[in-house]
């Protein structure tokens, strides 16, 4: 009876995937906890419309060019691809234009250049600059709308606001754009900035850890905010400063009450449910939501559309330059 069953429900699977395209999704590095939830929204995205396949690349460019043989090799529908090294594509775009397969890049964004040899090339992302002034909107909230009289997060009552500075992987245009431009967003309001340091972590709550747990031995309580390119990042930094008592959960309540514990303001991007959480209990300041489930949906749709030989007027997506989707992020405070 249970061979009877099982046999059936085989049966089903495959009378339902049968027929159906194959698309690879190629992921730069299964460790990162942000990447992991885009790849988890493709897969739950496309369900009901293709089969895929995923691979990760654990962050060596030379296992991602092996998947990408491997895939056309199989005659891969399409694929999704997110670049170890995004400035390094124009001989995986080429290949996959000789063998006439869609290639949809996101999260890593390549070079217009590499992506114009390629008529089926896109990227979907999301506006880089828009996440660094919504991280200043946040610090505005937090430290008063007068630039020149700061609220008490201004410790030593300096007007000048002591910063430290997590920063991701060098060269991914995220930690740069992220970096330059959540400085001009401050500037740009007024206030006066005094950066300790900006110190890279590579997007890694480990190294993030390790790296504050150094910028505390040196700058100790003169830190008056820390702005990290990312919520793994912000949560490593959060770590250390608990054990360098900069937040104190004194009635142990599992909350930071900011009028009665200590606190020091931390900021992140991209909304974690881990990030979200600690949003609410009062450790983390404010994040910005990288929205990966919206970046899904336009990565499938833009896929079903392509494999349908369906035209690009058809998407519910702005696209730019018929090559381009660019998405919004918005303000978790
Ligand atoms: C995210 C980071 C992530 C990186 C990976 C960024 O957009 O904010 O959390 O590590 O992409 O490429």
């Amino acid at each position: 009876m249970k061979k009877f069953i099982m046999l059936i429900l085989t049966l089903l699977l495959f009378s339902c995937t049968k027929g159906r395209e194959s698309v690879s999704l190629i992921i730069y590095n299964g460790n990162d906890p942000f990447i992991n939830s885009m790849a988890n929204n493709i897969e739950r995205e496309s369900s009901d419309l293709f089969n895929i396949e995923k691979f990760d690349s654990k962050n060596f460019q030379i296992n991602q060019n092996e998947f990408i043989n491997q895939c056309i090799d199989n005659k891969t529908s399409l694929i999704m691809l997110n670049p170890v090294d995004r400035l390094g594509v124009y001989p995986i775009i080429r290949k996959l234009k000789a063998n006439n397969i869609p290639v949809i890049l996101f999260n890593r964004e390549p070079l217009k250049k590499d992506l114009d040899i390629w008529e089926k090339a896109f990227y979907v992302g999301t506006k880089g600059e828009q996440s660094a002034q919504i991280q200043g909107e946040i610090i505005y909230n937090l430290f008063g709308s007068n630039p020149l009289k700061l609220n008490n997060l201004d410790k030593n009552s300096n007007n000048e606001i002591e910063i430290v500075i997590l920063k991701g992987e060098q060269g991914h245009q995220d930690a740069e754009i992220r970096t330059t431009e959540v400085v001009n967003s401050l500037k740009s309001k007024g206030y006066k900035l005094n950066i300790l340091v900006t110190e890279v972590a590579n997007w890694k709550r480990s190294e993030a850890y390790e790296k504050m747990k150094a910028i505390i031995n040196k700058y100790g309580n003169s830190i008056e905010l820390v702005i990290s390119n990312n919520d793994e990042m912000a949560i490593g930094g959060i770590d250390a400063l608990i054990e360098s008592n900069m937040f104190q959960d004194l009635d142990q309540n599992g909350i930071i009450n900011k009028e009665t514990e200590p606190w020091i303001p931390v900021v992140g991007i991209d909304g974690l449910q881990e990030a979200i959480i600690l949003v609410r209990n009062g450790y983390l300041a404010g994040t910005v939501v990288n929205d990966s489930v919206l970046q899904a949906k336009a990565i499938v749709e833009l896929a079903n559309i392509l494999l349908h030989n369906k035209s690009l007027t058809q998407l519910t997506f702005d696209i730019i330059d018929n090559k381009y989707i660019m998405l919004d992020y918005r303000i978790l405070q």
